[in-house]
């Protein structure tokens, strides 16, 4: 292995092993930072959809990235210990029927895994993909998000 392929994995895992800490330090801003993100994502391509910015696959490809790595993580970021502060929109109802949020969450990856190809394919396909996707978030959010106070 060469010295810029070390140098470049470890900057991988300094980059993984911090991502790790924070989410077990916070995991409210943990949660919170992920859902930014899957909002900043969603705008990007439903700009795309609009016209109002040109198709980028690359972009495209990058938000369902972005959205299969919040449905990875996110079962593991509601420990008892983060039920309050931060002002958190998170429902008391995840830690009661956690294996039904846990679910909503699976069920969540698996669209954004399997429109991910048709997506980044083309506008049309974008066009189709994403409600699919929007109806996963709001499958989630209309349980299990309290409204924003
Ligand atoms: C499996 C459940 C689930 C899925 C799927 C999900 N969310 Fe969320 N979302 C939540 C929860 C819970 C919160 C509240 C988190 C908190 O405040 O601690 C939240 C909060 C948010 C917020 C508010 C953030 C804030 O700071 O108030 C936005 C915006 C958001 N989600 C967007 C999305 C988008 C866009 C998608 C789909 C691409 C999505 N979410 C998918 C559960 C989910």
């Amino acid at each position: 292995m060469g010295r810029t392929a070390r140098v470049a994995l470890a900057a991988v895992f300094v980059a993984l092993g911090t991502g790790a800490v924070i989410a077990q330090s916070d995991p409210i801003a943990a949660r919170m930072a992920l859902m930014k993100g899957n909002n900043d994502n969603a705008n990007v391509v439903v700009q795309m959809m609009k016209g109002q910015a040109p198709f980028d696959a690359a972009k495209v490809d990058a938000a369902f990235a972005q959205w299969a790595d919040t449905a990875q993580k996110l079962p593991g970021l509601f420990p008892d210990n983060s039920k309050t502060g931060q002002k958190t929109r998170a429902a008391s109802k995840i830690w009661v029927t956690k294996a039904d949020f846990d679910a909503k969450a699976a069920e969540f990856g698996k669209v954004v895994a399997e429109n991910r190809d048709k997506a980044r394919g083309s506008l049309d396909g974008l066009r189709a993909a994403i409600p699919l996707v929007g109806n996963a978030c709001d499958n989630c959010h209309k349980e299990y998000r309290l409204s924003k106070q």
